[in-house]
């Protein structure tokens, strides 16, 4: 890799349902790295499902959570690819982390992607603030201008393959600087 980017872990930032989980696995083979998932982290320190969390101790538990990853996160990891979940964003050392990377789609991308899914059932279930669209919009909303103003480099996913977006990471981190915006609101 070239010239190497200042903060070592790679973290991918985005709304639920954009790619996060397989851009990391995918960007991790690519590049030689492990890839960890902060909804994994929690789920296999609490022996819970996220869902199981939010329903059975409400949605600040699952936050509070999230803060503790993101602590031993900066503590312990290094070169790693982290994928987060849509609402990491909050926690408040995330830059300290690593070098942030937006993954961009449009909701309405978002909501076709998920329901085209040939899973698309269990992807909904798993995600309880997804149950609800006009919610999940409002969200979405409210968390845009979060994502972009924290991000290191933005990437376009929506109606993009994997590969191409892999690419985009791979070559940001070569050159070490910001990708244009192109096509993205
Ligand atoms: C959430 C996103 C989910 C998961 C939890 C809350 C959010 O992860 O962390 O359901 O607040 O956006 P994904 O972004 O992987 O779906």
């Amino acid at each position: 890799m070239g010239k190497k980017l200042k903060k070592s872990n790679i973290i991918l930032i985005g709304f639920m349902g954009v790619g996060k989980g397989r851009t990391a696995r995918m960007l991790a083979k690519e590049t030689g790295r492990f890839a960890v998932d902060c909804d994994d982290l929690i789920e296999s320190f609490t022996n819970k499902k996220v869902k199981k969390i939010f329903a059975e101790y409400g949605e600040p538990r699952f936050r509070k959570l999230e803060k503790q990853v993101a602590l031993w996160l900066e503590k312990k990891v290094r070169d790693t690819i982290i994928s987060t979940g849509g609402g990491f964003l909050k926690v408040p050392n995330i830059r300290r982390i690593g070098t942030l990377f937006y993954l961009h789609s449009d909701f309405d991308q978002i909501v076709g992607a998920v329901h085209d899914h040939p899973n698309s059932r269990k992807k909904i279930k798993k995600r309880p603030l997804l149950q609800d669209v006009g919610q999940a919009r409002a969200l979405f909303d409210e968390r845009l201008p979060l994502y972009r103003d924290l991000a290191d480099y933005e990437i376009q996913a929506g109606g993009r393959s994997i590969e191409e977006v892999v690419g985009d990471i791979v070559q940001c981190m070569k050159n070490s600087k910001p990708v244009k915006r192109e096509g993205t609101k």
